[in-house]
């Protein structure tokens, strides 16, 4: 019975429905930043971009109480000239051409002011970002509104989120704008907006303006060159040297955090993915299994590899022979008829019994996967 079913599953077609999957991938094994950039460029695509307030949820999701893993996000330069202008709200690019700043700015006036505030007459100033107002002006998605809020003071951070909490974001570029010069005269003379300057940058190139910064802190000090993610999903600056956790992101394997029966994994990887991982004695999936199998909560995980009884031999699931005395095998030799294959946290391949319950890795539906 189990052995029919067995046949017609491995014989059925892959099915195609991709699931919204976040295709972060977290790397429990600590490393220096750069250290985990090599690894992710290495294995995956890059460290992992956080683009936009939907990224950071799924981020959140991914890291499922993980805290303190580097991001993408690193500081390019120390020099102030190279500091670039940004709208909070990512989806807003900062153009030369459309600043409205005020007579004689931005000037950095004793010394550096990377956050700004409008004033009476829709032009633009530069503050420290620490300094606090009352006043500041939020952007409504939903309503395509800008709300004036105007009680306690708040720092540009707190107003940030503020704004990111109760509506999208702070006001970011001149179409927002426009609204706010038709709800005055707002009676404060400077409220902070969206724009800020700084020299950080993503390791992919990504041009996201994106930050979620959990402290005004965060932002300034000259030795904490690369971002990570803290405890409560905001992002903190840290000395690039100390080893953390990352996130990678680009690569194709799921790691399952549920313990299934092999059969059943293979038919959840095949309704919301692609299949139950195979080939995965060859690079990149042979790293890509390790740093899942490290993150997995039972102590093997399924894999896409059973012993056909016609054959007496072991098939990966796309159909390709795998030999007795591979060298991943814990023991080689050993196979019965209905046996299937997990990984130990080790990387070795053991053979098991298919209903015993353990996590598993599929592979997405993708234009990118290797080796089938
Ligand atoms: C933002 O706009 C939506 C839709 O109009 C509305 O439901 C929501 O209350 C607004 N938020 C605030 C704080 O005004
Ligand atoms: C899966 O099984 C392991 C024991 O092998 C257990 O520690 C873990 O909590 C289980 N995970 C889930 C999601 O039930």
């Amino acid at each position: 019975m189990h052995q029919m079913l067995l046949l017609s599953l491995l014989l059925s077609q892959w099915s195609r429905s991709e699931s919204l999957d976040p295709d972060y991938t977290v790397i429990v094994e600590p490393k220096p930043w750069s250290d985990a950039q090599a690894h992710c460029r290495r294995f995956y695509s890059d460290l992992a971009s956080v683009r936009d307030m939907k990224d950071q949820r799924r981020l959140e999701r991914v890291l499922d109480g993980i805290t303190d893993v580097w991001i993408g996000l690193h500081r390019t330069s120390d020099q102030l000239k190279d500091r670039k202008w940004h709208w909070s709200e990512p989806t807003v690019t900062y153009k030369e051409a459309d600043a409205q700043w005020g007579i004689l700015e931005p000037d950095d006036y004793r010394g550096p002011q990377n956050c700004v505030v409008i004033n009476l007459w829709n032009n633009w100033n530069d503050k420290s970002c620490s300094e606090k107002y009352d006043c500041f002006v939020c952007y409504n998605e939903s309503s395509s509104s800008v709300q004036i809020h105007d009680d306690k003071g708040r720092s540009w951070l707190e107003a940030q989120q503020y704004c990111r909490r109760h509506h999208t974001d702070l006001m970011s570029g001149l179409d927002q704008q426009e609204q706010v010069e038709k709800v005055k005269p707002f009676g404060k003379s400077s409220c902070w907006i969206g724009l800020f300057r700084d020299t950080w940058a993503w390791s992919d190139e990504s041009p996201s303006s994106f930050r979620n910064w959990n402290s005004d802190s965060a932002i300034n000090p000259e030795t904490e060159k690369c971002a990570a993610v803290g405890g409560d999903g905001g992002w903190k600056s840290s000395d690039c040297s100390r080893k953390k956790s990352f996130v990678c992101a680009g690569g194709n394997l799921v790691l399952v955090k549920q313990n299934k029966t092999w059969e059943e994994a293979l038919i959840y990887c095949r309704q919301n993915h692609r299949d139950l991982v195979w080939n995965i004695d060859t690079e990149p999936w042979k790293t890509q299994v390790q740093d899942q199998v490290r993150r997995s909560d039972s102590k093997l995980v399924w894999v896409g590899l059973h012993y056909a009884c016609f054959f007496e031999a072991w098939f990966w699931v796309n159909g390709h022979y795998v030999p007795d005395d591979h060298k991943d095998w814990r023991k080689p030799g050993e196979g019965d008829c209905g046996d299937v294959a997990a990984v130990k946290k080790n990387g070795q391949w053991v053979n098991r019994k298919f209903e015993e319950e353990h996590n598993f890795i599929c592979v997405r539906s993708c234009g990118c996967c290797h080796g089938n």
